[in-house]
C-alpha cells in the first residue's frame, strides 16, 4: 500500500515535526537505542535523586542518626565501587551499541545502489547510477540498499531524513557516505540540518520510497542521458585526460584501469590507497601525491571541473575496475 505524504511533512510553515515514523531498516534499532539512553538516564536521575531525597530526611538535623554505624557507612566502599562500575558498564554498553550502528551506517554498503549527492547553497543535486538526475527529490525503491556518496560544492550542509533516522554532515572537499534501506513506501522529508546561509531553512526536499515495480516504471519514464560513469568518460575525453592516461599515449602517465581501491607507491617510498579522496586530490592537486616512477607533470584541474563532474570522473575511474583496458 502506497501512502500519502505523512502529516509531519512540513509543507506549510509552522507545522511541527513530532515523532517521525520508522521507515528505514535501522530506524527501529536507532529508536531502541534512543529509548535505552533515555531509560538509563532516567534511572540514574531517579536513583541518585531519590537517594539524596531520602538521606536529607533520614539524616536531617536533629534526627539523632549516627554517622558511623549504619549499613551504608559500613559498606560505603563497596557501594561506591559497585555504583561506579555499574554506571560504567551501562553507559559503555550504550556507547558500544551506538558505535556499531554508526560504523554500520557510515562505512559503506557493498552491493548498494550508489547515488551521487552534491549539496550547494541551497539545493540537493542527485545523480542516479543509470543517469537520472534530480534536484531536491530522491526517488528510491524500497527493500534495496541505497548508498549516498556525498560532497558539497560550497559550505557544510547536512543530509537529514528523520523518518530514516539518518543524518550526516556533507562537507566541501571531502567525500562521506551513508546508506539506508527504505522499508515503507511513502514520501519523507529531507532537511538540511546544518546552518548554511540565508536560505538554509528552505533547503529541503523529499525522499520518495517506491515499490520496486513503481520505481522501475518511474525510471523508465525519465530520460537518462548519461550515467555518472558515462558522463565521466565523456568528460575524461573532453578535458584531455585521455591524451595522457591512455595506453596509446606517448606521455608516461599512470594507468587508471584497476586503480581504484589499490595501493599506489609514491615517490617518497610510502603508499596511499587510491580511494575517492585520492582521486579527487589527484585531479585538483596533482602535486600532492607523486607516483613512484612518474614525473609530476599533470596540470591541476582546479576551477575547471565542478564537484558533480569530479564525482563523475571518479565514477568512470571506478568503472574501469571491472573493464580490461585494451592494449594493456
Ligand atoms: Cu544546507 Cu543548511
Amino acid at each position: 500500500m502506497s501512502r500519502q505524504a505523512p502529516s509531519y511533512i512540513a509543507d506549510a510553515p509552522g507545522e511541527l515535526l513530532l515523532w517521525p515514523e520508522q521507515a528505514s531498516s535501522v530506524a527501529r534499532e536507532l529508536d531502541y537505542l534512543f529509548y535505552s539512553l533515555v531509560g538509563a538516564s532516567v534511572l540514574a536521575v531517579v536513583l541518585i535523586g531519590g537517594t539524596m531525597f531520602c538521606f536529607t530526611i533520614y539524616y536531617r538535623a536533629g534526627s539523632g542518626r549516627g554517622r558511623g554505624s549504619g549499613f551504608i557507612e559500613r559498606h560505603s566502599r563497596r557501594i561506591e565501587i559497585g555504583s561506579v562500575v555499574a554506571t560504567l558498564i551501562i553507559f559503555l554498553s550504550i556507547f558500544a551499541w551506538a558505535g556499531s550502528l554508526y560504523f554500520r551506517e557510515f562505512s559503506g554498503a557493498p552491493g548498494a545502489m550508489t547515488v551521487n549527492v552534491v549539496a550547494k547553497q541551497w539545493m540537493w543535486k542527485l545523480h542516479h547510477p543509470n543517469g537520472v538526475r534530480e534536484i531536491n527529490e530522491l526517488h528510491v525503491p524500497v527493500g534495496r540498499k541505497i548508498e549516498l556518496r556525498m560532497t558539497s560544492q560550497d559550505v557544510i550542509h547536512s543530509f537529514y531524513v528523520p523518518a530514516f533516522r539518518l543524518k550526516r554532515d556533507v562537507l566541501p572537499h571531502r567525500y562521506v557516505s551513508m546508506w539506508f534501506e527504505a522499508t515503507e513506501p511513502g514520501v519523507y522529508s529531507l532537511f538540511c540540518a546544518e546552518y548554511c546561509g540565508a536560505d538554509h531553512s528552505r533547503m529541503r526536499g523529499k525522499v520518495v520510497a517506491m515499490r520496486p515495480g513503481d520505481f522501475q516504471q518511474w525510471l523508465a519514464e525519465r530520460e537518462a542521458p548519461l550515467s555518472p560513469a558515462e558522463a565521466g568518460e565523456a568528460l575524461f575525453a573532453a578535458l584531455g585526460c585521455s591524451g595522457c592516461h591512455s595506453p596509446r599515449s606517448d606521455v608516461r602517465a599512470p594507468s587508471l584501469a584497476g586503480l581504484h581501491g589499490q595501493p599506489v607507491p609514491l615517490a617518497g617510498g610510502s603508499t596511499v590507497i587510491a580511494d575517492d579522496a585520492y582521486l579527487r586530490d589527484s585531479i585538483l592537486l596533482p602535486r600532492k601525491y607523486v607516483v613512484a616512477g612518474y614525473q609530476p607533470i599533470m596540470p591541476s584541474y582546479e576551477g575547471q571541473v565542478s564537484e558533480a563532474e569530479i564525482l563523475e570522473l571518479i565514477a568512470y575511474i571506478r568503472s574501469l575496475d571491472t573493464v580490461v583496458e585494451s592494449g594493456r
